[in-house]
C-alpha cells in the first residue's frame, strides 16, 4: 500500500452509506445520464459502495462495476452489502497494492466515477493516466470533489492533470453544482 497522509478513515465509511445521503447526492440524478444496462463501469475510491451498489442496479446482470479502494475494510463492507443485494456477480472489488491492475482493464471502461477521492491520492497525475488507459474511446468520467475539503484552485489543478492525461472537458453538465466536471476520452 502506498504511503498516504490524508486518507479518509475507514470508520467514516459508515456515514457515507447513510441512506439520507440521497438528499444531498441523489444517485439516480447523478449517475443515470451516464450509467446504462450492460456497461462496464469503475467506481474509484468506492469506500463502502454508496455509489457502487446503485451503479450495479443500473448496469444490471449484463454489466460489471469495478470498485477500487486502498482500504480493505471499506471493500469488505462493500462486498457484504453487494452480497445482501444479490450483486456479487456484478460488483468486482479491487484493493490498491494488491489486485488492482489498471493495465488489465485497458480500454474496457464506459464510465468512471471519481467522487471525493482525487484529493486523497498523492499522485493524481498517475491516477488520471490510469483512468485514461482504462476508458474506452468515447468513455466518460464524472470527477467531483467535496467543496468543504477542496478549494476551487485545487480542483482546477486536478482538472489540469486530467487534461494532461488526454481527457477533455465534456459539454455535458453534471448534476452536482460545485467542483464537478464530466471528462471524456475522445472517440
Ligand atoms: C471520502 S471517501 C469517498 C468515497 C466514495 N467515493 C463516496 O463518495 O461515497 C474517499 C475514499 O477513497 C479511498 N482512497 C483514498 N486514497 C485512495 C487511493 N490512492 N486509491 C484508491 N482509493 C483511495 C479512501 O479509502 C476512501 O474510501
Amino acid at each position: 500500500m502506498e504511503t498516504q497522509q490524508n486518507i479518509c478513515p475507514w470508520w467514516l465509511g459508515y456515514t457515507m452509506i447513510n441512506p439520507l445521503r440521497k438528499y444531498q447526492h441523489n444517485p439516480d440524478k447523478i449517475l443515470a445520464p451516464f450509467v446504462k444496462p450492460g456497461m462496464t463501469v469503475l467506481d474509484y475510491g468506492c469506500a463502502m459502495g454508496y455509489f457502487s451498489l446503485h451503479m450495479a442496479r443500473m448496469v444490471g446482470n449484463e454489466g460489471i462495476v469495478h470498485c477500487v479502494d486502498i482500504q480493505d475494510k471499506m471493500l469488505n463492507n462493500l462486498e457484504r452489502r453487494a452480497h445482501k443485494k444479490g450483486y456479487s456477480n456484478i460488483v468486482n472489488s479491487m484493493l490498491v497494492g494488491k489486485n488492482y491492475e489498471p493495465q488489465k482493464l485497458k480500454g474496457q471502461i464506459d464510465f468512471a466515477l471519481l467522487f471525493a477521492v482525487v484529493h486523497e491520492v498523492p499522485d493524481q497525475q498517475k491516477l488520471f493516466n490510469e483512468v485514461y488507459t482504462m476508458l474506452k474511446p468515447g468513455g466518460k468520467v464524472l470527477f467531483a470533489e467535496p467543496p468543504g475539503h477542496v478549494k476551487t484552485s485545487e480542483f482546477e489543478i486536478s482538472v489540469a492533470k486530467a487534461l494532461n492525461a488526454g481527457l477533455t472537458i465534456s459539454n455535458k453538465k453534471p448534476a452536482i453544482k460545485k467542483l464537478a466536471v464530466i471528462l471524456t476520452k475522445q472517440a
